[in-house]
């Protein structure tokens, strides 16, 4: 696992483009299973979890090339529908193959991913909500079995109990293929499924409501060639906002969406950030010293996101006051309040709870990634510390950010990345 060594004491200046989003990219290169023809997409950022699923692609059949930020499938020659262990593990994301597959094979076959850092990673929403379209599932522990009967699914009104983005973007691949319309109520209304929905349009497919809780997934015709630009990455961008604030500084970001990141505007404005938003710019200016803001709640979209916590919270540790965070989304996503008292930040958490009180100086440490955003706070941590930090096990946070070690650089940060 590479090393990140970081340096602080530099403001941040200038500007950075936003990458395409992570989270949009993985459920569409699986998308690209479900109707057996060509997906051409662009603004692909070069990430682990990208080469995983290019791997996964690759052993069910299909034949993808890359070039640049662009990514080519072609689906015609898949000829698997198993996902072995190894390759389910270098990617957590990896079950939202399971809709894609069953709508193209009527039948998939993967090792169940278990936990993770975050805590257990339970599938059960993604199961019943495959079920109530017919789907007969046998989970053998290690191993899940989802089958069509008659090798096809049918539509249904599916209502998940929680809006989870990975069980919606399931049933929206899963109903493709179905016979009749899927009505999903609850569902998820994050950005990257309204990406997801824009694509499979694209592809052929009548669907419509994402981005409501409510998405109608009807016939699909497919396309032999479609093409599609990933939308934004709000996370990316949210990142290097935090970094921002933590260092302090004046930096412009380019070709985002500012609407995908108002709750997080919303918090650094609070803390005394000055924030202006153009069609597809960012520009943050920090104060001489930040003050916590309001509590930062996670919540789904168009809530808090979770995957910013970790960040927002980095970027308070030197603020005035105390910030509250309440993390309602993962039940263990504080591994970072860890790390970052190692830094001599003041961080207690009782449970979902977790109370910042803002020092004045932080002091470069050894630190431990545990997972990838929390890593990456521990990288915008250490842009505000005095002397080195360096951060081990920065292989997670190369899951998610295609060369953020590059672009805080850019930006004028002291950060190498060491193999
Ligand atoms: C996606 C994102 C991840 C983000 C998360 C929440 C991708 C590739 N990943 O993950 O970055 O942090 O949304 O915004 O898009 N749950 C169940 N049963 C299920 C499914 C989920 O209990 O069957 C729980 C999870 O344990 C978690 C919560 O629901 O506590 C949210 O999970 P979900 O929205 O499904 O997240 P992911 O799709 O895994």
């Amino acid at each position: 696992m590479p090393v990140w060594k970081v340096r602080g004491g530099n403001e941040l200046s200038g500007s950075a483009r936003v990458q395409g989003a992570k989270n949009a990219v993985l459920p569409i290169l699986a998308a690209s299973l479900v109707g057996g023809g060509v997906f051409r997409l662009r603004n692909c950022p070069r990430l682990k979890d990208v080469d995983a699923s290019i791997e996964i692609l690759r052993h069910l059949g299909c034949a993808v090339e890359r070039e640049e930020d662009a990514i080519t499938v072609n689906s015609a020659g898949m000829r698997d529908n198993h996902i072995p262990h190894a390759l389910m593990l270098k990617m957590r994301s990896s079950v939202m193959y399971m809709g894609a597959i069953l709508a193209r094979t009527g039948e998939v076959r993967l090792s169940t991913p278990g936990g993770c850092e975050l805590g257990s990673r339970p599938i059960d929403l993604h199961l019943k909500a495959l079920e109530t379209m017919g789907a007969e599932v046998r989970d053998a522990g290690a191993e899940v079995v989802c089958r069509a009967p008659g090798g096809r699914l049918r539509g249904a009104h599916v209502n998940l109990d929680f809006p989870s983005v990975g069980a919606t973007e399931n049933v929206m691949l899963a109903a493709c293929a179905a016979e009749g319309e899927t009505v999903l109520t609850n569902a998820a209304r994050e950005p990257e499924i309204v990406d997801l929905q824009r694509c499979l349009i694209s592809a052929g497919a009548e669907i419509s409501g994402a981005g409501t809780p409510e998405i109608h997934i009807g016939a699909f015709r497919p396309r032999p060639e479609t093409e599609h630009r990933i939308v934004p990455d709000r996370i990316e961008a949210a990142t290097l906002l935090c970094a921002a604030a933590s260092a302090g500084g004046d930096i412009e970001l380019r070709d985002l969406a500012p609407a995908h990141i108002d709750t997080v505007c919303a918090c650094l404005r609070d803390m005394g950030c000055r924030i202006v938003c153009g069609a597809d710019t960012v520009r943050l200016r920090t104060p001489k010293r930040l003050r916590a803001g309001r509590p930062v709640i996670t919540k789904p979209y168009p809530g808090f996101p979770t995957d910013a916590q970790a960040l927002l919270m980095a970027a308070c540790l030197r603020a005035e006051g105390t910030a509250v965070f309440v993390e309602n989304i993962f039940e263990s996503r504080y591994r970072h309040a860890d790390e970052l008292r190692r830094l001599g930040a003041d961080i207690r958490v009782e449970g979902r709870v977790a109370m910042v009180t803002g020092v004045h100086r932080l002091t470069g440490a050894p630190l431990t990634a545990w997972d990838l955003r929390g890593g990456a706070a521990l990288v915008a941590a250490g842009l505000a510390a005095e002397g080195e930090t360096q951060v081990f096990d920065a292989g997670h946070i190369e899951r998610g950010y295609d060369d953020l070690a590059g672009k805080l650089r850019s930006l004028g940060a002291d950060v190498v990345r060491e193999e």
